[in-house]
């Protein structure tokens, strides 16, 4: 294919989709371990147009710099190369995650299968339409953090009804994040239409 054909269709793509995005939306992954758990995440992250994904990495298993992270081989193979197209941030600690959030004015809520600090939601009871939101996902065994959990407004929960106590990491991110960006685009859609008339319609055309 000719560069400039590419080019022009992946500008074209990006036209179509920027009404779409999720802005001031963050997934934090909170010391995630597993790879390909951390590519399904970006991969989520990406398809629903939220805008970025903080990753928690006391044991810098990621590099600092985006365009390092970008060209990481482990990070494009499990992410399916959303990692690419996705602006991706890692902090040291929780403290400074919580710190960085809470200096640009965001509001944190954390996810969890069990009841977490003091307001508990089940994800399809919850609003997430606050202006700047901050989705927390915690360890594949330890879970989400005390800390986490006393700087965030609430918990969100997903109902479960079988034996197995939990969901993994990526499957929650997939679940949790199209209910956030549902309702967000959904009073985006609402909000533009009250102050510029009807601009987004429906479903995206592909
Ligand atoms: C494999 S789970 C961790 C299980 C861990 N034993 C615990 O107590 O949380 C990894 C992460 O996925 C998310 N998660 C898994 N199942 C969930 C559910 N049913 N509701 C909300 N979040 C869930 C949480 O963010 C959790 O920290």
């Amino acid at each position: 294919m000719i560069n400039g054909t590419c080019k022009s269709r992946v500008r074209k793509r990006a036209d179509q989709i920027k009404s779409y995005r999720c802005k001031n939306l963050i997934a934090v992954l909170e010391y995630p371990t597993d790879i390909k758990n951390i590519g399904t995440v970006i991969r989520n992250v990406n398809a629903l147009g939220i805008e970025k994904t903080y990753i928690v990495d006391p044991k810098k298993s990621l590099p600092d710099d985006w365009s390092e992270m970008r060209n990481r081989k482990s990070l494009s193979k499990t992410s399916t190369s959303a990692i690419k197209w996705s602006f991706v941030k890692r902090f040291d600690s929780t403290e400074d995650c919580i710190s960085h959030l809470e200096k640009n004015r965001f509001i944190s809520v954390v996810t969890s299968p069990h009841i977490k600090g003091k307001d508990n939601v089940v994800l399809h009871e919850g609003d997430y339409t606050y202006p700047r939101l901050a989705v927390w996902f915690g360890n594949e065994s330890r879970g989400i953090s005390d800390l986490a959990v006393a700087n965030s407004e609430f918990c969100i929960s997903i109902p479960m009804y079988g034996m197995i106590e939990s969901l993994n990491l990526g499957t929650t991110s997939g679940i949790v994040l199209y209910e956030v960006t549902k309702q967000r685009r959904a009073f985006q859609v609402a909000y533009k239409r009250a102050i510029r008339g009807p601009r987004i319609t429906g479903q995206l055309k592909i």
